[in-house]
């Protein structure tokens, strides 16, 4: 049996504790300890546990004097490469919110600490396993959409300012970054996933109403190495509400499109020959009142099938760091005006 702990008890720690406990029910994991700077989140995160799960205001402390081997880390963005290396350090497994940093240095420098430590490191990409993005990406690589064209992702979503003012972390450059880095870490995770590497990131952001730091609103233009092209506009100033979340994917034989709020209908499915996948399209899409989407337990079972079965990895350190290469460099080309070739490599 698993042992977590897990530090950040803030809005998404409730995905993560929501399914601990499902696992708990299932034998297979346990939670040890939580830990937050506010000591009424970290009582509030192990109330529902009973004095089984103990209360840490300090994480370096909890790291010391705890007995567990995975930590779930949801503390804000710019932290994570931080929390993740005092993790690993400590010997620790690390299951890491989304984005895994806002600067590529830092995750790198994170990556190369769980590497050294030789403990896994997960980044939360959870909408990677909601029914409707996994058919998409059965479809491609069925090589369905036969040379891609273009690949569309809009994130037209709602935060006011009330969103930004309940935390100091939230739209500052250090700890979050802007609606790109935070609100469509996601959609730049799956463009890239269904797309391949990127070659080349031009954008244009701006701070249209919130006060906040960073961007409220973008476009990224993108040249995939395969010569395809794609684009990404988000914006949180949506009025007067969540509108789209959606991808589009427009290829030689076959175009596709997942959308309502948050990837959860499927709205275009054509191809130019049937296939037994078709079947599937009427059912999988769902209603959702929630843009966290419901992936974060099927993502905690993969990591418990890799550290348990040896399964392959699908959301490494190395998968989310080519979500920070691309948020890195369409900033620097909303600054310099120029187009920017996405940090090296992924190693
Ligand atoms: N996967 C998703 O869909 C998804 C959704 C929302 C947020 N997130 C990510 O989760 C992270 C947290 O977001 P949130 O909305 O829960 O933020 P939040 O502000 O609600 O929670 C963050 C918590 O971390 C605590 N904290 C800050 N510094 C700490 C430290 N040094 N030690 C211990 N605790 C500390 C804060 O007190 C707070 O309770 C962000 O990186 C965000 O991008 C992911």
């Amino acid at each position: 049996m698993h042992r977590f702990a897990l530090v950040g008890c803030g809005r998404i720690s409730e995905k993560h504790l929501e399914s601990i406990r499902s696992l708990f029910s299932e034998f297979r994991v346990n939670l040890a300890a939580v830990c937050d700077i506010l000591p009424d989140r970290a009582k509030g995160a192990a109330r529902p546990w009973g004095g089984s799960c103990k209360i840490y205001t300090d994480y370096a402390e909890m790291l010391e004097k705890e007995d567990f081997d995975i930590v779930s880390i949801c503390t804000p963005s710019g932290l994570h490469p931080k929390h993740t290396i005092l993790a690993a350090m400590a010997g620790k497994h690390v299951l890491c919110e989304k984005p895994s940093g806002t600067k590529l240095a830092e995750v790198d420098a994170a990556i190369d600490a769980c590497d050294t430590a030789g403990v896994k490191y997960f980044v939360v990409k959870q909408n990677r396993f909601n029914k409707t993005v996994q058919l998409l990406r059965k479809a491609l690589e069925a090589g369905r959409f036969g040379r891609l064209y273009i690949i569309t992702s809009n994130v037209f979503w709602t935060r006011p300012q009330d969103y930004y003012d309940m935390a100091p972390w939230r739209g500052t450059w250090p700890l979050d970054g802007g609606c790109l880095s935070n609100q469509a870490a996601h959609y730049v995770d799956l463009v890239q996933w269904f797309g391949g590497a990127v070659e080349s990131v031009q954008a244009f952001s701006a701070t249209l109403s919130r006060r906040i730091e960073a961007e409220d609103t973008i476009v990224v233009n993108l040249r995939f190495r395969s010569g395809a092209l794609g684009s990404i506009n988000v914006t949180v100033l949506t009025y007067p509400r969540n509108l789209e979340g959606s991808i589009t994917i427009l290829g030689e034989k076959g175009t596709a499109r997942i959308g309502g709020v948050a990837l959860n209908r499927i709205e275009q499915w054509q191809f130019d020959a049937p296939h037994p996948m078709d079947e599937e399209v009427e059912s999988i899409s769902y209603e959702t009142g929630s843009v966290y989407g419901f992936g974060h337990l099927d993502f905690y079972r993969h990591c418990l099938d890799v550290l348990d079965n040896g399964a392959e990895e699908l959301v490494s350190g190395r998968e989310g760091r080519k979500t920070v290469e691309i948020i890195e460099a369409a900033y620097q080309s909303a600054l310099s005006g120029s187009q920017v070739k996405p940090g090296a490599l992924p190693r």
